[in-house]
């Protein structure tokens, strides 16, 4: 038997662990462990993606919570540690950006366990951005480096990552995204889509602390949403860093927008199938439009994730509220710009990993 520990922490890793653990469930001799960091530990953030997606139970929940970075990434390195030693797998699957990708990662080259990365070599070029450090340092220490599409290989080359280890894989977070379109669109249709609308909406998500923990930015992107909803309904579930921020925000007018929860995977993913457009500072989300070929509007300056503005149906607007506004006018216009399906995001990511996987823990 081949133990293979898989790590996840933060509302994005869910999505891309779950096809992982199923395409390996399938193969021989494979015994896996799913370890939890507890960055994330809400219902709506954590629990209703576990069902949703049919993760199984975490085997072990390390309870890390909320915290500043060191505190956060210094304990689920104290917690993992331990469980690392007991279990000595052969190999630890870490996904993502976040800061339990790194934790779990650097605990394992110390101890000489082998780590894969899924979604490795994408940048920003943003050190000022956490997940941009977390990128750099998971990239630098891990033995299997699994890319979500060709940009992601030459950063690592550059930085003089051994191409041996370098697998092109695809997008995983697609394979999820094609395996529950049908059982989101059929929510839809059924009228269980809380916020469902039969006419044109705007789907917003903000959560990076450049846009939400800079009060002059958060007010001026609050006002830009609110002119656009004007035009159409907004609809916005708040992830908890922005509830936070918004609930000292004295902003004129925001009862206008549809402020609700986080939801489920299935019903934003159906969401953003119907949606005119979608405005976000989420990585995973302008992969998933791009995907969908729905118009998405980038607040942020750059992105790791250029295959979807050069291919997809992204825009970067920047911290340009007035772009912001032109371009959702453009879009509700009903501009689209052309777009196509960047390579290897086809489903069967997470199938090309299981390959990889059994091959290199044989
Ligand atoms: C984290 C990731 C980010 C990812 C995002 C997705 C890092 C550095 N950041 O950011 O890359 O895009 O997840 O959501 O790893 N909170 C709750 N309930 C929860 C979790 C968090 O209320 O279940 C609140 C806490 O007050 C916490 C704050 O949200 O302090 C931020 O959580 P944290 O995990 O530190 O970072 P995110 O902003 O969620």
């Amino acid at each position: 038997m081949h133990r293979i520990v898989h790590i996840v922490g933060a509302r994005p890793n869910f999505m891309k662990a779950a096809p992982v653990i199923a395409s390996l469930s399938a193969r021989d001799g494979m015994q896996q462990m799913l370890v939890h960091t507890g960055q994330h530990y809400d219902q709506k953030m954590s629990d209703i993606f576990f069902q949703q997606l049919g993760l199984p139970q975490p085997d072990l929940n390390l309870e890390v919570g909320s915290g500043s970075h060191a505190v956060q990434t210094g304990q689920i390195m104290i917690r993992f540690e331990e469980v690392a030693q007991d279990v000595r797998p052969d190999l630890v699957l870490v996904y993502g950006d976040v800061n339990s990708t790194v934790a779990a990662a650097l605990v394992c080259a110390k101890l000489n366990i082998s780590v894969g990365h899924v979604e490795a070599g994408l940048r920003s070029f943003d050190r000022t951005m956490p997940e941009e450090i977390n990128r750099l340092l998971t990239d630098q220490i891990a033995d299997l480096l699994l890319t979500p599409s060709a940009d992601g290989n030459e950063n690592l080359i550059r930085e003089g990552v051994a191409p041996e280890k370098i697998h092109l894989v695809g997008n995983v977070m697609i394979d999820t995204l094609v395996r529950l379109s049908p059982a989101a669109l059929e929510r839809w249709e059924r009228g269980q889509v809380a916020e469902r609308r039969d006419d044109a909406y705007a789907l917003v998500t903000l959560h990076r602390p450049s846009n939400v923990d800079d009060e002059e930015m958060l007010q001026e992107i609050v006002q830009t949403l609110i002119a656009i909803g004007q035009r159409v309904p907004v609809i916005f579930p708040v992830h908890p860093r922005t509830r936070q921020r918004l609930s000292k925000l004295d902003a004129p007018g925001i009862e206008r927008l549809n402020l609700i929860e986080p939801i489920g995977y299935l019903d934003f993913l159906a969401l953003q199938h119907h949606a005119s457009v979608v405005i976000t500072d989420s990585g995973g989300i302008q992969e998933e439009t791009t995907f969908l070929g729905v118009p998405c509007l980038t607040v942020r300056e750059n992105t790791e994730r250029p295959i979807t503005v050069s291919l997809g149906t992204n825009t970067l607007v920047g911290r340009d509220m007035q772009r912001l506004r032109s371009e959702a006018d453009r879009v509700l216009d009903g501009y689209v710009r052309p777009h196509e399906l960047p390579p290897l995001w086809d489903g069967k990511a997470s199938e090309r990993i299981a390959d990889i996987v059994v091959d290199y823990v044989r």
